[in-house]
This record gives structure tokens, sequence and C-alpha cells, in this order.
């Protein structure tokens, strides 16, 4: 028999972020919201804005996985968005591993 500690169980760790379309991923732990996790890392794999729900910039869409949401403005998501897992990573905070995909990065220009 195995005995779990709260060290060892789910919502004490973080959870894993697999950005499926630019082959990065990062951890972000429960409670917290996509964005702030991936700038911690400093990936870059998503693109930020206000951090706040106002602009849109930080679209991504959830393939797989479960996550809580705060209110997103239609606006910038629809219900067809809602539906097809198109969210704001500034609104949500993953309650399982998850994989997604970053609509909008812009790759750094060199110069
Ligand atoms: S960073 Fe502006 S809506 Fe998320």
């Amino acid at each position: 028999m195995q005995i779990m500690t709260t060290e060892f169980c789910g919502p004490f760790q973080p959870f894993r972020i697999q950005v499926t379309n630019r082959d990065q991923e990062f951890l972000c732990p429960a409670g917290s919201n996509l964005l702030k996790a991936m700038e911690r890392k400093n990936s870059g794999c998503i693109s930020v804005g206000c951090r706040g729900g106002g602009c849109g910039l930080c679209k991504i869409r959830v393939v797989q996985g479960e996550f809580h949401s705060k209110r997103m403005s239609k606006a910038h998501i629809s219900d067809d968005d809602l539906e097809q897992g198109v969210v704001l990573a500034c609104r949500i905070s993953p309650a399982s591993d998850l994989v997604i995909e970053s609509d909008q990065y812009q790759p750094p220009v060199a110069g």
C-alpha cells in the first residue's frame, strides 16, 4: 500500500503546460494563471498584453485538459471560441496538465 502525503498530491504540484505548436512547455502552479506562469519561465510562447482580459493578445486554444476560468469579454472570446477551447491565458488557471496551442504568437524579430 502506498501512502500519499501532501508533498506528492496533485493540488500542490505544478501542472505541466505543453504548447504544441511552439514545441515548448512550462510549469504552472494551481491557482496561477497561465500567462503569469509562462512569463515566469520567460519563454515568450504566448503573446503578452494587458494581463487582465482586456486586450485579447494572449488568446490560446486548450486542446486537452481541465482548467478554471474567470469571466472573459465576448469582444475577445465568443461562445463559438469557448466551444472550441479558445480562451485568454491571463484568465485561466490549470486544474490538470494542459496541452495548448498559442494562436497569436509572434516570434522575436532578429535585430
Ligand atoms: S494579456 Fe490582455 S487579454 Fe490577456
